[in-house]
């Protein structure tokens, strides 16, 4: 089988690792790909959000399965568009992707089948917006309804900062068109935990609970970022929580996307506060996590590639699966001023390949210059990931990978995992 993968982040990086792997993977293509998928890729320049270019390229190349890694061309309805063509691809339609397009419809939908989320409401007009802050207590959670990268959720912590991030949103143009509608929401506390499902209709296989660092500090202190590490399986999630999770949201999710004629086939990704009155959900995503996806797959004893075809193809089998006893972690290498401003173009320097053991360089914001050397190029840089039989391990691993990787930007974070290693 001939393989595209759409995307240039560290996700679909790990996907062309898993494709390299797979048995039923014959050849791997990406577009755009990166510094490191290249190496391990035939790599084609293309713009992911004209679907019809996709399409053509797809047609050209005679692509027998697509898989798509960003939520962009999710929600610009990539996967309709394949499909009209007779091409098996993999991720939600563009209707079914309004769980990540949209924070407003999502929030609609959890009230209307009684899902645990905060409490929130939708504003498209700043005066009453405005007038609700005047109900309400804070810190307060204000999120531009639209894609925004990660970065559109703020966390206001009186009302004099919460009108200003309302007005810059909705008149000031914070976040473009994704700004045009802001969810306001009740703050929750609590820890959080990510499960991540392969969803086809009411068949779905879940992967193990991960737990994202989401802040660019040690300690989780400074700005939000698309994610610095991660690891898996979040032990925060044990067995019985995880029933809870089942009964209160997936199943009723699942239930609620069948009743609303939404046919879903692809990955639900489910942001969770586990709060003291339970698990509540912050945010759906409709494809893998990044740098979530780093952990997951290396975890996944049956080969990811043929459960992802499955689920497009509509013949996955949830009894098929199986996960490794294991333990992963990744740590994100950042362009130090990342998720603000950064500099592009340092020279990396890599440890052999050889003297890797259980551990994968993936690489996101890399690509190879016109010298031919491999430069930075974007604000995550790297994410290095060790597999091992429990997570101090994966962290020994991982961290002696980091230290050995060289660009004059170089950051990362040292605390990935802190919660479940100070255990
Ligand atoms: P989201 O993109 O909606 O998941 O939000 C990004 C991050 O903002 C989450 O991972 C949380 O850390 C934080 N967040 C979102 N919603 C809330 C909330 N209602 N209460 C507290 N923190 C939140
Ligand atoms: N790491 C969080 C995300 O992919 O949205």
């Amino acid at each position: 089988m001939k393989v595209l993968v759409i995307g240039s982040g560290g996700r679909e990086h790990s996907i062309v690792k898993a494709c390299l792997q797979s048995q039923i993977v014959g050849e791997v293509i990406a577009v755009p790909g990166n510094g490191g998928i290249s190496q391990d890729a035939l790599c084609y320049s293309g713009d992911i959000a004209d679907n019809s270019a996709i399409v053509s390229f797809a047609q050209e190349k005679k692509i027998d399965f697509v898989i798509v890694g960003p939520e962009i061309p999710l929600c610009n309805g990539l996967v309709d568009a394949l499909d009209e063509v007779g091409i098996i691809a993999y991720g939600p339609n563009k209707v079914a992707a309004q769980l990540e397009g949209s924070k407003s419809f999502t929030k609609r939908f959890l009230q209307k089948y009684n899902i645990p989320t905060a409490l929130g409401k939708s504003f498209t007009e700043v005066k009453e917006a405005i007038s609700y802050l005047d109900t309400q207590k804070f810190p307060i959670v204000i999120k531009a309804s639209g894609l925004a990268a990660g970065k559109g959720v703020i966390i206001a912590q009186d009302k004099n900062e919460a009108q200003k991030v309302v007005t810059n949103m909705l008149i000031g143009n914070a976040f473009g068109a994704s700004g045009s509608e802001v969810l306001i929401e009740k703050f929750l506390d609590g820890e959080e935990a990510s499960i991540t499902l392969i969803v086809s209709g009411k068949n779905f296989i879940n992967l193990p609970a991960s737990q994202d660092h989401k802040r660019i500090g040690e300690g989780d202190s400074g700005l939000n970022t698309g994610g610095m590490g991660a690891y898996a399986p979040a032990k925060v999630v044990t067995p019985e929580l995880f029933q809870k999770i089942k009964e209160k949201i997936i199943t009723p999710t699942l239930d609620g996307l069948q009743n609303d004629g939404i046919d879903f086939k692809g990955t639900l990704y489910i942001g969770i506060m586990i709060t003291n009155d339970g698990p509540s959900v912050l945010e759906f995503n409709v494809r893998f996590g990044d740098p979530e996806t780093q952990v997951l797959l290396p975890l996944l004893e049956t080969d990811p590639i043929k459960l992802m075809h499955d689920c497009a193809n509509g013949t996955l089998n949830p009894v098929d699966v199986k996960i490794k006893d294991k333990s992963a972690m990744v740590v994100v290498i950042a362009a130090n001023g990342y998720p603000e401003n950064y500099l592009k173009g340092d020279e990396i320097n890599l440890p052999d390949d050889d003297t890797l053991d259980n551990v994968q360089i993936i690489h996101a914001g890399t690509k190879v210059n016109e010298q031919g050397k491999l430069v930075t190029n974007g604000g995550r840089v790297l994410g290095i990931t060790a597999l091992a039989d429990n997570l101090e391990e994966a962290a020994t691993a991982a961290y002696s990978v980091c230290e050995k990787v060289e660009f004059n930007s170089k950051y990362f974070r040292k605390d990935i995992g802190h919660r479940q290693l100070k255990n």
